[in-house]
């Protein structure tokens, strides 16, 4: 060993599973009419969840970078690295489908607006509650994801022009799902808080994002068609159907034992690394390209 010897190269989220992948994705000039299943309702729903991913993201990555000095663990380190930087590109994206969808006429800003509020809300309580909040909220983006990644049926619902950034995006929630959980635990997780939780973000975020939904309906003269009500409703919270598949795996984050990786999904994500950026992957060509510059 001599004084040259180059010093070991710091672990980055790439090297534990976490890699922020710059991509850039082409939008059409005009998003197909009705994304969803050629349903407004369901669709308008998706582009309420679009508009809310921006604030949310960055009220996630806030609270876990409030307590990256307390994790030591070098592997942890890199993965909130990972984390961070994953969540601050998808904001990016689902920033620009957001521009599409207003180009298209939906007043996204609203349900964005919406959450941000309650978000600033969720910010007076300890940064410890908040770090539970985004534990659960995380919880949820990662059943979602596993959700629309483990079977045809998103793809074959969702229009192509935009079924893409969902399956990357949902990838990528499953990639880091435990680094929230990991950080709160290093901190201590406590029971109460993670209980207090649930109701702490269904009466703002969850209030917010229904309030967005149900303006979306009504400024787009949806509330005037029940058929597409009705249908759009079933798609998402009928008997088996998405929203409601996903809302009923929710409470196993208040089990005592609980931990995101205790349900493993590595198989589903090294299946989806390769459709969407193996050798021939769907998005592969775009992950090559070099990163946008001093665009929005
Ligand atoms: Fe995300
Ligand atoms: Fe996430």
């Amino acid at each position: 060993m001599t004084d040259t010897a180059p010093r070991p190269r710091r672990l980055q989220g790439a090297d534990v599973g976490i890699p922020p992948r710059q991509l850039d994705f082409r939008l059409p000039d005009a998003l197909a009419p009705w994304a969803y299943a050629d349903n407004a309702t369901a669709t308008l729903f998706l582009a309420m969840l679009s508009a809310i991913f921006p604030p949310g993201e960055d009220f996630f990555v806030r609270s876990v970078v409030a307590f990256r000095d307390r994790v030591t663990d070098e592997e942890l380190r890199a993965k909130v690295a990972g984390f961070t930087a994953q969540e601050v590109i998808h904001s990016r994206e689902h920033d620009r489908l957001n521009a599409a969808f207003r180009d298209r006429g939906f007043p996204v800003g609203v349900p964005e607006k919406a959450v941000a509020t309650a978000l600033k809300i969720l910010e007076r309580t300890s940064p410890r509650q908040q770090l539970a909040c985004t534990a659960l909220m995380e919880h949820f983006t990662a059943v979602l994801a596993e959700d629309i990644l483990g079977s045809d049926e998103f793809g074959r619902r969702v229009h192509g022009d935009i079924a893409e950034l969902w399956l990357w995006h949902a990838l990528e929630e499953l990639e880091h799902k435990s680094v929230t959980y990991d950080v709160y635990e290093v901190i201590g997780t406590d029971q109460a808080e993670r209980d207090r939780a649930v109701p702490l973000v269904l009466a703002t975020v969850g209030v917010a994002a229904l309030f967005g939904w149900g303006y979306l309906l009504v400024q787009q003269g949806i509330w005037r068609r029940p058929s597409d009500l009705r249908e759009g409703w079933r798609l998402m919270f009928g008997p088996g159907q998405f929203m409601r598949r996903v809302l009923t795996r929710m409470p196993v984050f208040n089990h005592p034992r609980f931990h995101p990786d205790k349900h493993d999904t590595r198989a589903l994500e090294q299946q989806w690394r390769e459709i969407l950026f193996g050798e021939d992957g769907s998005l592969t060509e775009q992950l090559r390209r070099p990163a946008r510059r001093g665009s929005a």
